[in-house]
Formats: C-alpha cells, structure tokens, sequence
C-alpha cells in the first residue's frame, strides 16, 4: 500500500468509494466533494488535506484530515473510507498511520475522530483503538436516539527538525 498527498484527479475515485462503502450516501458524497474542491481551489486557507491510499495502480481509499482552526495544534480526522474488496489489508492503518505522522511533523498535539456508538462502526472504532486512540468523551442519542457520538483522541509525540 502507497499512501500519497491526492492529486486532483483523484477525485472520482474518492466519491466512488464513498458511495459504495455500505455506510455513506450521496449527500455525505456531496460534503466530501466540496470540502475536496476547497483542498484544491483555496489552498491557502488550508482547510482540509487529502492523502490517497493506492494499490499498485488502484485507488482504495483515502483520508481527509486538517488543523481544527480553533484551537492550538489539535487536528481532526474528518473522513476516512477503504473501498470493500480491500479491507482488513492494512490501507485504513496505513492511511490514519500517514495522517498521524504528517500532523506531528506540523507539530501536531492531539488528534481527535468523531464516529458513531452503531454496528456499522464496529470496524471504525476497531482500527481507532488498534492504533491507540482513546474514546475520551460520549454524546448520547448525538446522531439519532439510540446513535451516540463516540470522540477519540490520542496525543503525538513531535520532534524539532
Ligand atoms: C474503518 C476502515 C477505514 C478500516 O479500513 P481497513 O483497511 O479495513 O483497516 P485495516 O485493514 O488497516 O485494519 C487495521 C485494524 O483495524 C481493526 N479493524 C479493521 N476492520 C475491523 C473489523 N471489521 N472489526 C474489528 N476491527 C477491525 C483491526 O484491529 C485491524 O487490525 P488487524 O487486521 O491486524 O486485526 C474500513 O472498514 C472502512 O472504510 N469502513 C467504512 C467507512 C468508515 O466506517 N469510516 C470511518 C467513519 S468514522
């Protein structure tokens, strides 16, 4: 697996992978497709970043993650999806692997994941906590009764360079 900054490109692909990921729909296309557009139309407001996960010469999934504006060196991972023939082979690791080393060499601090308490998370929730992430806070009924929010956070170490 090949985890790279997304190219323009790559656009198509992403929103493919979203739409057949079982769990996301047209309007959560939507969401990643503008926040995709903004990536590359106003970098300089460095809103959102895209990394891309590759296999040979396939696109299997992606992350989008950024700096929480509002605060001092959090970052957030706001999306990450792998396309279903391609799970559980290590691209999710390698991509959350990639986001946390990219936000500590920025100095990152904290990273923080907001996901859903339902059993279509269970994989979620199964690589956060692999990876060393701590379900630090619980919203009841956050997205819908009975669909609590589930915060994750871990700290990262950084070095001067
Ligand atoms: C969550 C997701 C990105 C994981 O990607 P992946 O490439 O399958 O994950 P990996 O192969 O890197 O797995 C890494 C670890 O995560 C955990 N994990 C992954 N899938 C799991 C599952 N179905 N059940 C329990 N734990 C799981 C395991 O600890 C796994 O390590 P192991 O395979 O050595 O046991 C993928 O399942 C996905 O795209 N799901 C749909 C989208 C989604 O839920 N996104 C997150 C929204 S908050």
């Amino acid at each position: 697996m090949r985890v790279v900054p997304s190219m323009m490109d790559d656009c198509h692909a992403i929103l493919d992978i979203l739409l057949n990921s079982g769990i996301f729909n047209r309007t959560d296309a939507e969401c990643v497709d503008q926040m995709f557009n903004e990536a590359f139309t106003k970098p300089e407001e460095d809103t959102y970043r895209f990394l891309s996960c590759w296999e040979g010469i396939t696109l299997v999934g992606f992350a989008c993650y950024g700096h929480e504006s509002l605060t001092q060196d959090t970052w957030d991972l706001f999306w990450v999806c792998v396309s279903g023939a391609t799970r559980r082979k290590g691209a999710g690791r390698a991509l959350l692997t990639e986001v946390q080393h990219r936000a500590a060499q920025e100095r990152g601090r904290l990273i923080v994941i907001y996901t859903s308490s339902t059993e279509k998370y269970t994989p979620a929730r199964g690589l956060y906590e692999s990876m060393g992430f701590t379900r630090t806070a619980v919203v009841p009924d956050y997205y819908a009764d009975g669909d609590d929010l589930y915060i994750y956070s871990k700290r990262l170490a950084w070095r001067e360079s």
